[in-house]
């Protein structure tokens, strides 16, 4: 599908659905399910094929029903209301900007959102989302494949700081932390510690416990917030932009603007040259004609 054109309309409509979404998310309690709906649809971005990605494309059956989504209908529907009153906003946008508002209101970092995302109606075949059963090998192989490095796996699994598991979507049960609806670094502060009880620990979050370079970036996490909201808040835009090259701040968009800006600036030069021509021409005319 075609990008939208991101004008100053499009922006508008941004802004009204950035508060629909902060109402909703604050009725609904439904920050954690957005959070995750927005990064499933992202999360299966593969960067060799450039195919996947944040493009609205889990809104389709085949999608939702993969096994790793089980749940996200809710959230899907959830959401409905909120495009039938911005139909200009594309899925793909409208399923971001929810997990950039569902980090802030739960006082989470500001994550920059930028708008442009065009939606796509081809899903990813089942598998690309990480199986929360294995180990740091596979969280390396799911990761990397989208093009993210070590430090945005740490950094984004405490995403988990939100929400919590439920048996009957993925077998697993509880939170990973005891305000589920707070925003802070305590996924790390709880998984440092041997025994949280009653909190949940996947076997990808001992995964970052056991490999060193993960374990680095899990106390380092611990031990200073500001750290890792300044990490995740950039981890999670990557993480929202894969694939994406926003227009607006894109390279070549700013390199057209830049030779549009410097074709005006030798016309208007031109003209210039031309106005001063012809009013000494007219003066020159004048001055001949009184001697
Ligand atoms: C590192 C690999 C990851 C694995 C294996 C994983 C696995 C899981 C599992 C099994 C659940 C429970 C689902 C349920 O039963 O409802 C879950 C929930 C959740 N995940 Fe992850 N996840 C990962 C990364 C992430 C990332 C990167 C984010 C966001 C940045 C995230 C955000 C969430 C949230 C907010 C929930 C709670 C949803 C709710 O309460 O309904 N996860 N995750």
């Amino acid at each position: 599908m075609a990008a939208p054109v991101v004008d100053a309309g499009y922006l508008k409509e941004i802004d009204k659905a950035r508060r629909d979404l902060r109402a909703l998310i604050a009725s609904k309690n439904c920050a954690p399910i957005m959070l995750r709906l927005a990064w499933h649809d992202a999360g299966t971005y593969d960067v060799n094929t450039k195919t996947g990605g944040p493009n609205g494309s889990i809104r389709h059956e085949e999608e939702y029903n993969h096994g790793s989504n089980a749940g996200l209908k809710i959230a899907i529907d959830l959401l409905e209301p909120v495009k039938a009153k911005h139909p200009r906003i594309t899925y793909a946008d409208l399923y971001q900007l929810a997990g950039v508002v569902a980090v802030e209101v739960t006082g989470g970092p500001t994550i920059d959102f930028v708008p442009g995302r065009r939606d796509s109606s081809v899903c990813p075949k089942e598998g690309r989302l990480p199986d929360a059963k294995k180990g740091s090998s596979h969280l390396r192989d799911i990761f990397y494949r989208m093009g993210l490095s070590d430090k945005d796996i740490v950094a984004l699994s405490g995403g988990h700081t939100l929400g919590r598991a439920h048996p009957e979507r993925s077998g697993f049960e509880g939170a990973w932390t005891n305000e589920p609806l707070k925003f802070d670094n305590s996924y790390f502060v709880e998984l440092l510690k041997e025994e949280s009880e009653g909190l949940l620990k996947l076997p990808t979050d001992k995964a970052l416990l056991e490999d060193p370079q993960f374990r680095h970036f899990v106390e380092l996490y611990a031990k200073d917030e500001d750290v890792f909201f300044k990490d995740y808040e950039e981890s999670h835009k990557k993480l929202s932009e894969l694939g994406f090259t926003p227009r607006r701040t894109s390279g070549s968009a700013a390199k057209a603007d830049a030779n549009s800006s410097a074709v005006l600036a030798h016309s208007a030069f031109g003209v210039a040259v031309a106005a001063a021509v012809v009013i000494v021409s007219y003066f020159y005319e004048i001055s001949k004609r009184s001697k």
